[in-house]
């Protein structure tokens, strides 16, 4: 356990949910320090260590009513410290303290399964839990939950219901535990962080907790992880892997050594700018490999996105190795893995959770490898990694630059992937990119690019009949990428974009917008 002795800690106890991570957000956000562990490693001894000054616990996905269910260990009702349960977890502390759960029903009243938006409305109580709750007599709240509290435990009180969930805020005020039956760590929760808030201070959490200590703390890890040995950093230029490398290097000096691949799959002019860029700012050693023809010869006929993903992971790996070995003690690797890629591609506490992408830095590397991982950026959401890099005094270009994913265009190539496709693919997202700086719109958006689409249409120019590819334009406005909304831009600067890109691009002859969120679509097309 990594021991943080000078804040107070909160801990979280993670039982499976995708969105626990969203938690220690909130928190990072009130400026209290907090850890996730997942409930199989806390144990009495653990609690006697980590002396947690209040405890959440998360939702998940199982069922208390199910023998063998996750449940903490019961000690942490003894520790004389506030409890938050949350879903799954109000559901462990009402089954643990005398309550009762029952198994979801799908419709009717009165405690039912249910998903989505709800409305909470209060009880008769002043606790300073529901501080700045229930204003305009009612909050908007996001329910996620098969089973239900049929009876609350001893000593609770009811401080709000919804139509479906009687008990959706539960209390013992007496001893400071708090249990809701909704998610109030999500954006649909709009008040939600007002409870974690009212929270924490009811645990006596003075919001200490900065940027500035998550680097010193960061560059602590780091230097007990690594010792004296030296680290390999996959640079991509993007500005997680950059603040990665800043941040180690600020750890380890002259042990770290950057490694810039080419893959083949860079955007217009992206190598020179990077590597221009990191030198001129930094004095990092840097290794410039051009590994063009490695990458497309092995993606030659692939066409599945996973294998694609898997492939690249593998060969990042491969070229990693290659030069960590011509470093004498080179044992880590350090990628600016975040946390959406660490969600998406597995569970963060390793237990069961759907695998919606390998995202190359973490699912898609392979199972056995010479490399130990450094990942100091884990735990973090791609605003908090920028807030980080401002702390770091990265320049502003890097910061502002809009994430490149490590598989680069491949992801933005459905189908096969050929050297042709590619040339075509990097002319539009140029000109796309250079539409969007000229209306002053880059920094309004979170990601934009071309994706070129595997298919061929016909048109027309001059007297010419045309069969060449079509391209789908993403731009995305998002705070984390974890869910997006596709960027409202105006029909006259559709239309001008697309005649440019028609124009100055050959092999393009139709331009479409893709105007899907996410979810239900990712923001890349594989
Ligand atoms: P999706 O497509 O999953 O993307 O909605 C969310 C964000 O993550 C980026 N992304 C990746 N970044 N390696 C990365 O470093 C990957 O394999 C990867 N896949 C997606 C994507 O560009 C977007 O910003």
């Amino acid at each position: 356990m990594t021991q943080i002795a000078h804040h107070d800690r909160l801990l979280i106890i993670d039982f499976g949910s995708q969105v626990t991570q969203l938690i220690a957000r909130r928190l990072r956000e009130l400026n209290v320090y907090c850890e996730i562990h997942p409930y199989q490693n806390v144990t009495d001894d653990f609690l006697a260590t980590f002396k947690p000054k209040a405890v959440i616990f998360s939702g998940g996905p199982d069922s208390v009513t199910r023998e063998g269910s996750p449940r903490p260990p019961q000690s942490v009702y003894s520790l004389g410290v506030p409890v938050l349960g949350i879903c799954y977890g109000q559901q462990v502390m009402m089954q643990d303290l005398g309550g009762q759960v029952e198994g979801g029903k799908i419709s009717g009243g009165g405690g039912t399964a249910e998903f989505g938006r709800a409305y909470v409305t209060p009880a008769d109580q002043t606790d300073p839990f529901l501080s700045g709750w229930f204003a305009d007599g009612r909050e908007q709240v996001w329910m996620s939950h098969g089973d239900h509290v049929s009876r609350i435990a001893p000593g609770f009180e009811v401080y709000g219901t919804s139509p479906n969930a009687p008990f959706a805020i539960t209390a013992d005020p007496k001893r400071h535990f708090y249990a809701v039956q909704f998610h109030p760590e999500v954006h649909h929760t709009p008040n939600g962080k007002t409870l974690y808030e009212n929270f924490v201070k009811l645990a006596g959490f003075k919001g200490d907790w900065t940027m500035g200590a998550y680097r010193a703390e960061a560059i602590a890890k780091i230097r007990a992880q690594v010792g004296d040995k030296k680290v390999i950093c996959g640079l991509s230029g993007g500005v997680d892997s950059s603040v990665a490398a800043v941040l180690i290097h600020e750890a380890i000096g002259e042990q770290l050594t950057c490694v810039f691949v080419d893959h083949g799959l860079l955007r217009q002019g992206e190598a020179e700018e990077v590597v221009t860029m990191f030198r001129d700012h930094y004095n990092i050693p840097l290794i410039h490999a051009d590994e063009q023809e490695l990458f497309l010869g092995e993606l030659e006929g692939v066409t599945d996105p996973e294998v694609k993903r898997k492939t690249i992971g593998r060969l990042f790996i491969d070229v990693f190795q290659k030069h960590a070995n011509t470093i004498d003690g080179a044992e880590f690797l350090a990628q600016g893995t975040l946390y959406p890629d660490v969600i998406e591609s597995v569970s963060f506490s390793g237990g069961p959770s759907v695998t919606i992408k390998s995202h190359h830095n973490v699912g898609g590397l392979p199972e056995k490898m010479g490399l130990k991982l450094v990942e100091p950026l884990r735990e973090l959401f791609k605003d908090e990694v920028r807030a980080l890099g401002r702390e770091l005094g990265l320049p502003d270009k890097f910061i502002g630059r809009h994430p490149f994913p490590g598989p680069g265009l491949a992801i933005r190539c459905p189908g096969e992937i050929t050297r042709a496709k590619l040339d075509i693919l990097r002319k539009a997202d140029a000109v796309y990119i250079d539409q969007i700086r000229k209306h002053g719109l880059y920094d309004e958006i979170w990601q934009a690019f071309v994706a070129i689409l595997p298919v061929r249409t016909v048109g027309v120019m001059g007297d010419g009949r045309t069969y060449d590819y079509a391209c789908a334009l993403r731009a995305v406005t998002s705070v984390d990428g974890m869910t997006a909304d596709y960027y409202p831009f105006t029909h006259e600067f559709l239309g001008e974009t697309a005649t440019r890109i028609i124009n100055e691009v050959e092999g393009i002859n139709r331009v479409t917008y893709d105007i899907t969120s996410k979810p239900p679509g990712t923001i890349e097309w594989e």
